[in-house]
């Protein structure tokens, strides 16, 4: 089995941080499972320095895995945003592939993996635009692809207990949702400069709620209201929004209309006890259900360090004997999909057994995709509501 990685940056490997990211950790965790004669992962990104890092990255989380996998990376020399094509044209063998690029570029790259009838993983943000998302889910059924959108937040017990609590009407109707979301500002700052200004906030954080109340619901987002401020970001000649915050409508299939307010930003204070402060309410007209999904009830604080508050719930690495192991509703989200597409190469099951019934279909993931399209509109037309079309 061969799996095509396109992206090596920080949610692949931990680029900029101290960890290793989510993706290959995933992967790891996937073949200790799994134990697949010659599995072989290929990294394709688009600077080579940058693919440089990652190799330095990607061998040392092997070696404290204790996990057997083949790597080989590209491109080996130069600079080449075409890498992934290269490789694609010329390998037959691969059969899935993971996309882990900007947000903006995800389109172009998921089209092309569809092209060479690849399965395909995308993160989040499906595509920004609900043109594209549909060419996409035309092209993916058409080949008989799967196409999933690795939104990992539907793997997270907090939000599996809230749409519990939903479906069995015990909150009563819904109401309203209130989400907050921030990141810190070094996202923006440093992490993500070279693209920061062709994406928006809500687009890269935000639309993990919006999914969310889509899969909690199965509702129908109607309309969007969004402003935003141009602030901090500013001060360091970034033309980004520092927040945005957003009003949607939604329309249960029992005809109840409800709102989401969103209120996200990335410019919380670098010295944070968590990289996330995430948090959802759910009012129906029988109760609440109140989830902070920053506070698990883990403090940390040293003489070395200040206090940090981690997610040990998302992807966790964690000692067992002389290796380090990864776990959480991050490396779920990944192993459902890689787990899937083993299946479907080596035994044929059927499509309703492949893969975890809270998976996000490309199908799935185009009414968050409408919801930001939507929101960009009204930021851009002076915070006018604007029809959500899917
Ligand atoms: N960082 C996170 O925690 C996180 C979590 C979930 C999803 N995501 C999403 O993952 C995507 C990537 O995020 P990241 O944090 O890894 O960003 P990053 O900037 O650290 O890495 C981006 C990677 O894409 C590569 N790339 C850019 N253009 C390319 C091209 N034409 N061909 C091949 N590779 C190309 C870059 O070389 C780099 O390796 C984004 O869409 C982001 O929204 C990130």
């Amino acid at each position: 089995m061969k799996i095509l990685v396109i992206g090596t940056g920080m949610y692949v490997t931990g680029r900029n941080t101290e960890g290793y990211g989510t993706i290959f950790p995933s992967i790891i965790e996937f073949q200790r499972i799994h134990k697949i004669k010659n599995l072989e992962v290929i990294f394709t990104a688009k600077n080579f320095s940058n693919v440089s890092k990652a190799k330095k990255k990607i061998s040392n989380a092997i070696k404290i895995s204790g996990v057997k996998i083949k790597t080989k990376f590209y491109p080996n020399s130069k600079n080449d945003n075409k890498s992934y094509i290269t490789i694609l044209n010329k390998d037959k063998n691969i059969k899935c592939a993971i996309v882990v690029v900007p947000d903006h570029l995800h389109y172009e790259v998921i089209n092309r993996c569809l092209d060479k009838n690849i399965h395909t993983l995308a993160v989040k943000p499906f595509t920004t635009k609900v043109d594209d998302a549909k060419k996409l889910i035309i092209k993916k059924n058409k080949r008989n692809l799967f196409g999933l959108v690795e939104f990992h937040k539907r793997f997270d017990k907090h939000n599996l207990l809230l749409k519990d609590k939903y479906e069995s009407k015990k909150l009563g109707d819904p109401l309203y949702f209130n989400v907050e979301y921030s990141q810190k500002k070094m996202i923006p700052e440093k992490v993500f400069k070279s693209w920061v200004e062709k994406t928006n906030i809500l687009q890269y954080l935000g639309i993990h709620y919006i999914d969310i109340v889509y899969f909690i619901t199965n509702a129908k987002p109607l309309r969007v209201i969004a402003m935003g401020q141009k602030k901090w970001l500013k001060t360091k000649k970034i033309n980004a929004y520092d927040s945005i915050q957003c009003m949607i409508e939604w329309k249960t299939k029992d005809n109840i209309k409800f709102n989401q307010t969103l209120v996200v930003n990335w410019i919380d204070p670098n010295n944070n006890s968590s990289m996330s402060y995430q948090k959802i309410k759910f009012c129906g007209t029988k109760g609440n259900y109140e989830s902070d999904q920053k506070k698990r009830g883990i403090r940390i604080v040293s003489d070395e360090r200040n206090l940090e508050e981690p997610n040990p719930d998302f992807c966790q690495m964690f000692r067992a004997g002389d290796s380090q192991t990864w776990s959480g509703y991050g490396v779920n989200s990944v192993l459902n999909f890689l787990s899937g597409i083993k299946k479907t190469l080596f035994k044929k099951e059927h499509y309703s057994k492949i893969f975890a019934p809270n998976s996000a279909h490309f199908e799935d993931a185009l009414v968050s995709t409408a919801v930001i399209e939507a929101a960009e509109k009204s930021l851009k037309n002076k915070s006018k509501w604007q029809k959500i079309k899917i």
